[in-house]
């Protein structure tokens, strides 16, 4: 009796207090929406639509502009860096800040940046791997803590939210933009959402989180053929199917900011895309956060027709403020845009920094500079490099090597570039090819292993043939957007690796040496003769700054773990049809099912 009537009071005090935070919660919202409201009321059309402009902090006119022009957001993008240090950083965005604060209504600035694998724009952040490795760990708990250690480093560079993550569905790997995305699954990409939002956002408030943007809405990674802003041609069933639902988790789990895509559904750009935005987004999924155009969405996908269709903050780069602010107004003026539409988008700007606590906390943290880069947060990008390789190969066991053998030759620029092995979205807009600052080498990490002999030859010319294992390192040059597009002008990047990085794996294949073969790429390549070719065969795709983390799974200090994101293609003709070898296409069978992944 006793212990019935026990239980029965803790039940009682739990609903209590679930009640109460509940309750809290919602009168913290109510509160919220009051604020909103109130400040609404008082702002003029210019301050409105300044708060619906986003400028870049190196633009001539930017301090100008930020008092003059009610500017709501900055954002930093390939370009002048804000400063030299993380302080420097953190001083200029204070510096910009201070100038909003000084406007007639004070409404503080967001800062925005493209944190797509750590606080990848400031060198000596930590890198982690791109999402396609974290697809391939598979690890919930790992993502969330990366995304909070992004997050942490990003303000701890001056901004308060990132445009990440990247939650596509990638089709067809021609798409140059696969290894942003974490999946050819829904199901995991859902999964992998969910930890990653709720690891960048946290309460929101704090000092160490940001307000994430889930990207690109939608369609980015289906369009026909994989062509970057491209034709999805997808029907409303198989865009609900297959592309919508990470987007579903996304919203359950608060995001912030959702960017719209550059592609079109069936015809109809997605920045103009009321049924989709509003409709779909808005109303039927109940998105209460802002709708951010990507580059230049203004005047490149229809001006006030963005606006209409739901688009609420605009990346006004690269000239096209003055179009945005006098051609809205010019809408507002002859009717074409409702004011009720600007107070929308006004509205959900205003309660995305009042979630943040920009209103109170408007500066960011100098006491977090100490944490960028530190060896806590490289651990954890280690153990992501680790988890995140997937072996799909290893002939009589060659794999794991032992630390004692005699004499290693490391073969491949790969091998010896932070940068390569970094990939698009390093220090650069399109990676670099050098190492860069706090990171560490494939190559660094064999040394550290190995009691033997270690030799490097860069590309497979110095004829180390007594050596007892050749460790390959091939893969792609970093490359982002439609850079990567394979068949776009402006690369000569195939579905297959380059005819030198074939020469590498011959050179020592054909000498009967152990060859293991580590690819670094942003996507599944067709690979079919190098993997017949090699003993071992290991998919590192785009690893980050910590290189060391592959041998310690090559010399079995840990087992891989790692599974196959997207299903791997078995050869080029699988690129005939719109889209690639992925289960969505029954009619391709491929040389690795997704999932796909040896262990030790
Ligand atoms: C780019 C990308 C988008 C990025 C934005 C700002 O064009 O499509 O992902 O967030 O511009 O750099």
């Amino acid at each position: 009796m006793k212990n019935s009537y026990f239980k029965y009071v803790v039940c009682c005090f739990l609903l209590i207090g679930f009640s109460c935070k509940n309750e809290m919660k919602t009168s913290k919202e109510a509160q919220i929406e009051q604020k909103v409201d109130a400040l609404l009321k008082l702002m003029t059309l210019e301050e409105k639509i300044g708060q619906m402009s986003q400028i870049r902090h190196f633009e001539e006119d930017a301090d100008v502009h930020i008092t003059t022009k009610f500017i709501g957001s900055v954002i930093h993008t390939q370009g002048p860096n804000p400063g030299k240090t993380a302080l420097g950083w953190q001083k200029r965005f204070t510096e910009l800040q201070h100038k909003a604060l000084s406007t007639r209504l004070g409404i503080p600035l967001l800062f925005a940046v493209d944190a797509v694998h750590g606080q990848n724009t400031f060198e000596g952040a930590t890198i982690f791997p791109h999402n396609i490795g974290l697809g391939a760990t598979q690890n919930a708990e790992l993502v969330k803590q990366i995304a909070a250690i992004t997050a942490l480093e990003s303000q701890a560079t001056g901004f308060n939210w990132v445009f990440a993550p990247c939650i596509a569905i990638p089709f067809n790997e021609k798409w140059g933009r696969v290894y942003e995305a974490f999946s050819e699954s829904t199901e995991l990409t859902e999964k992998l959402t969910k930890a990653a939002v709720n690891g960048y956002q946290g309460a929101l408030s704090e000092a160490t989180t940001v307000m994430a943007t889930a990207k690109h809405f939608i369609g980015d990674g289906a369009t026909d053929f994989g062509i970057e802003g491209g034709e999805t041609s997808l029907n409303s069933e198989q865009i609900q199917e297959r592309l919508l639902a990470p987007y579903k988790i996304a919203v359950k789990e608060n995001i912030g900011a959702v960017m719209a895509s550059f592609n079109t559904v069936t015809g109809i750009s997605m920045h103009a895309h009321k049924a989709l935005i509003t409709d779909t987004l808005k109303v039927g999924m109940n998105f209460d956060g802002i709708v951010v155009s990507d580059w230049k969405g203004y005047s490149r996908f229809g001006k006030n027709d963005i606006i209409n269709a739901g688009i609420d903050v605009v990346m006004a780069v690269d000239g096209d403020l003055e179009g945005f602010q006098e051609g809205v107004k010019a809408g507002i003026q002859d009717q074409t845009v409702k004011i009720a539409r600007i107070d929308d988008a006004v509205k959900r700007i205003l309660r995305q920094k009042f979630r943040l606590g920009l209103f109170e906390n408007p500066f960011p943290d100098a006491s977090l500079i100490s944490e960028i880069g530190s060896k806590a947060h490289r651990d954890i990008a280690r153990q992501a490099v680790r988890e995140s390789l997937v072996l799909l190969k290893n002939e009589k066991n060659v794999l794991p090597l032992s630390k004692e053998i005699k004499k290693i030759v490391v073969v491949g620029e790969h091998a010896n570039s932070s940068g390569l092995q970094s990939g698009g979205w390093t220090v650069n807009w399109q990676g670099t090819k050098e190492n860069y600052k706090g990171a560490s080498t494939i190559l660094d990490g064999i040394k550290k292993q190995s009691k033997g002999e270690v030799v490097y030859d860069k590309d497979a010319t110095q004829k180390h043939f007594d050596a007892d294992v050749a460790i390959i390192v091939i893969g792609e040059i970093p490359y982002a957007e439609f850079f990567g597009d394979i068949g776009h002008e402006s690369n000569q990047l195939k579905l297959t690796v380059t005819e030198a990085h074939q020469k590498y794996i011959k050179t020592y294949q054909e000498k009967g040496i152990k060859t293991v073969v580590v690819l670094v790429s942003g996507r599944p390549l067709v690979v079919t003769n190098q993997i017949e070719k090699s003993d071992a065969f290991i998919a590192a795709w785009l690893l980050g700054s910590e290189g060391e983390g592959v041998a310690e799974v090559l010399f079995g200090d840990f087992n891989f773990s790692g599974t196959l994101p997207h299903s791997w293609p078995k050869g080029v003709k699988d690129y005939q049809s719109k889209y690639g070898p992925n289960f969505w296409d029954q009619s391709k069978e491929p040389l690795f099912k997704f999932g796909y992944g040896l262990t030790y």
